[in-house]
């Protein structure tokens, strides 16, 4: 792609050098936090117990002297209770199911549904998205942030949108054969699904028109995303985002560099912390991940602790800081005697394996006080009986090389696994908690 013009497409958060964009950062800042303390009653409170005021930011780093907000916050304050606006200037409502208990429910003023649309353009544009191109979103509509985010992001780039939503894997094949879209917005899961019904109906998936896969949502890895793009003969990018923080959009691929995530940090400001201490990690480290919105209006979050992990890594494509590829959330680590196991990693195992398919899930369970992983994993169409036995093997030695846990393995017939028409369940645990 020529570089010059790629770069008059850029909006002007984009184009920003470092400096300004750090001075633009700390402005925001500064003002989000005073909304934050001025209009929501937990954030004053917070503040005021910690002992701080907006008015002692006086450079980026003194954020780390104010208070994180957690998911229990949110469930405390339900429904309504994080929102720094009158009910009359709320213009939409969001909310992501819990595992248990309460969804967590997130407000959007009308400047933060453009805010997020705009972000989302940016987004889909970095992907290799542009004006006039058809966008199939197979992202669930509803509450889920996923299908709206991605609606109104592409109508701001100038496209045209198929609200296919997730499910009817079927119909989801037709469309695409028929209405011919140059993009689709999926979990990369659902992706697979689709991959699979393209099989069964006997099309050859890499002559549709799909030319881009703007994939996230979950968790997905290196090696999912090469099988994808040679499934499809198509580019795979990962898009990143929470609805507490937004939705989708908060951080994105670039297609020419595929190295990670651009933050888009004229709007978010990212910190990387240690998940046990709370303590600021330098860059480049593994830690876990925390927001502060610099922009939002309806439900500011300040120092908002994701659960997910990841490291912060230097601009390259962008003037903005990237983050690498999401290995995992904290709540999904599991740890096996004694060996810390994210399912990312066995998902990169079973990806080595011919004979195995990308369907598969984890079982966790306890036998005299010792915990055992179980892998079940369809085997590929048109592997023999010999084939998967021998894929069992291969993949308990490569886990026990690569992760350095031991598994048993459960190979399943094609089609056994239930599939997701959003984000995939990968864990089971079946112990009794302690
Ligand atoms: O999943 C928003 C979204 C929709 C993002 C569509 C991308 C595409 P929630 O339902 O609130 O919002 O779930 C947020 O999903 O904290 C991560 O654990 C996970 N997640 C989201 N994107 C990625 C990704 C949406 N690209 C939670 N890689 C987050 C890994 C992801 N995990």
């Amino acid at each position: 792609m020529a570089k010059t013009g790629y770069t008059a497409l850029l909006d002007e958060g984009e184009k920003l050098s470092r400096e300004a964009l750090s001075r633009v950062q700390l402005q925001r800042m500064q003002k989000a936090l005073q909304h934050a303390y001025e209009n929501s009653p937990h954030y004053r409170a917070s503040f005021d117990q910690a002992g701080v005021t907006p008015s002692d930011l006086k450079s980026l780093s003194d954020l780390g002297k104010f208070p994180f907000t957690t998911k229990e916050n949110l469930r405390t304050n339900y429904p309504f209770g994080m929102f720094a606006v009158p009910q009359d200037r709320i213009a939409r409502i969001h909310a992501s199911s819990g595992t248990t208990g309460k969804p967590t429910v997130v407000g959007y003023t009308r400047r933060d549904i453009d805010t997020w649309a705009q972000l989302v353009a940016r987004s889909i544009r970095a992907a290799g998205g542009r004006p006039g191109m058809k966008v199939h979103v197979a992202y669930g509509y509803g509450l889920f942030t996923g299908g709206l985010g991605a609606h109104y992001g592409a109508e701001a780039l100038g496209c045209t949108v198929i609200p296919m939503s997730g499910g009817q894997t079927e119909k989801q094949v037709q469309l695409i054969c028929d209405f011919e879209p140059d993009i689709i917005m999926v979990t990369p899961s659902y992706m697979l699904a689709i991959l699979d019904e393209f099989r069964r109906q006997d099309i050859d998936p890499r002559k549709t028109s799909l030319k881009i896969g703007i994939f996230g949502a979950e968790p997905w890895t290196a090696s999912m995303r090469a099988a994808i793009e040679e499934a499809f003969d198509m580019d795979a990018v990962d898009i990143y985002g929470l609805s507490e923080v937004i939705g989708p959009g908060v951080a994105n691929e670039c297609v020419e560099t595929k190295d990670g995530l651009t933050i888009w940090e004229d709007h978010f400001y990212p910190e990387i912390i240690d998940p046990a201490t709370g303590e600021v990690l330098p860059e480049g480290e593994l830690g876990e991940l925390v927001f502060t919105s610099l922009t939002k209006e309806a439900m500011p979050v300040i120092r908002y602790r994701t659960r997910d992990l990841t490291r912060l890594l230097p601009c390259t494509a962008r003037p903005m800081r990237r983050m690498e590829r999401i290995s995992g959330r904290s709540d999904d680590m599991l740890i096996i005697r004694g060996v810390n196991v994210f399912p990312s990693q066995i998902e990169e195992q079973i990806l080595r394996v011919s004979a195995l398919s990308p369907h598969y899930y984890i079982q966790v369970s306890r036998h005299n006080r010792l915990d055992i992983l179980s892998v079940f994993v369809e085997r590929k169409p048109g592997a023999s009986d010999a084939e998967a036995k021998d894929a069992s093997a291969e993949l308990k030695r490569h886990v026990k090389n690569a992760v350095g846990v031991s598994i048993e393995t459960h190979i399943a017939p094609e089609g056994s696994i239930e599939r997701s028409a959003g984000k995939a369940k990968r864990i089971h645990d079946l112990r009794e908690k302690d």
